[in-house]
């Protein structure tokens, strides 16, 4: 993107953290924000934020797992601003536990919405941006999109599927001559947001099936070590949202808010090429 003045930007998850910081950094540089989430009252409060900044703002309410929700989004969008520049697709929700003890509901949710809200996000937008003039989009990934921590299985396959598919977009927009759509992608590592409480979101049919006390004692166990790290090590998420807007007006694809973590990565890459058996770096222990 060459300015982001009086650009139209869509972001979703945009009640809480990451996405919050992105409306706020994307507002301040300018843009009008569509600010997307399932979570009203989150919704509501960013909203506020930017009209008590002087932004323009609309909310919208969307579940980025179900189609006709995002189709939805991207109608209102069109319907309110006639236009869309740039859209971050961020709604993500955490859920951890060993791959042994995962129910089918926990991969069908983060998977849902941590994938499939991606693609719905390409699909119904992708039309519209390679419509404008110019125009962005980025999806959130993670670090565990680009490394296999033990315990985030479900998780892991749905962040190293944003990967692939927003890599692969990258690689047809830069092929495609009838418009001018640029690709990032972002993978962060720990960020100071409310990723804890996902569960806050989770929808009622897709709830856990209770069985027993060890499985819940170890998912507390480890809730309360992601707890710590992101209260004690957690990056502020306006930091993480500024390495989004520079890579939009660089367009720069790898977005890595967290450098540090490129040794583990490289790590993981090596034992590919090398076709030796993948090993861990750093202080995972089992059942961290
Ligand atoms: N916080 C971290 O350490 C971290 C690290 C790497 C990646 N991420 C990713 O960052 C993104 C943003 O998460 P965050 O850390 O800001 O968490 P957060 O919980 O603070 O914000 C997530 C937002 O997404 C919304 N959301 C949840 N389900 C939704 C759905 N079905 N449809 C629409 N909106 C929905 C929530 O209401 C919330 O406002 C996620 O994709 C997450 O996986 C976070």
């Amino acid at each position: 993107m060459q300015s982001l003045q009086g650009r139209v930007v869509v972001v979703t998850g945009a009640g809480s953290g990451i996405g919050r910081a992105l409306a706020l950094g994307f507002a301040a540089r300018g843009s009008k924000i569509v600010v997307a989430d399932v979570q009203d009252d989150a919704r509501r409060e960013t909203v506020a934020l930017l009209e008590a900044g002087g932004s323009e703002a609309l909310g919208v309410e969307v579940d980025v797992s179900s189609a006709d929700s995002v189709e939805a989004l991207a109608a209102a969008t069109i319907e309110r601003f006639g236009e869309v520049h740039v859209v971050c697709n961020n709604a993500g929700v955490g859920g951890g536990g060993l791959i042994k003890d995962q129910q089918l509901v926990d991969w069908k949710w983060v998977v849902d919405v941590n994938l499939w809200g991606v693609i719905h996000g390409v699909h119904f937008f992708l039309p519209h941006l390679r419509a404008a003039e110019e125009a962005h989009i980025m999806a959130t990934s993670s670090v565990a999109g680009l490394t296999s921590t033990p315990g985030l299985g479900p998780y892991n396959a749905a962040k190293f599927g944003v990967v692939g598919l927003m890599e692969t977009l990258f690689h047809e927009m830069e092929r495609d001559t009838e418009s001018n759509v640029g690709v990032s992608v972002l993978c962060p590592g720990v960020v100071r947001t409310n990723i804890i409480t996902a569960q806050r979101n989770r929808p009622a049919h897709l709830k856990r099936e209770r069985k027993g006390g060890s499985v819940g004692d170890d998912a507390r166990r480890r809730n309360a070590n992601v707890a710590a790290a992101l209260a004690e090590r957690g990056m502020d998420p306006a930091d993480v949202a500024t390495c989004v807007i520079d890579a939009s007006l660089e367009r720069r694809f790898w977005v890595l808010s967290h450098p540090e973590h490129l040794a583990e990565i490289e790590h993981r890459n090596q034992s590919l090429h090398a076709l030796t058996n993948p090993t861990l770096t750093g202080s995972f222990t089992d059942g961290d």
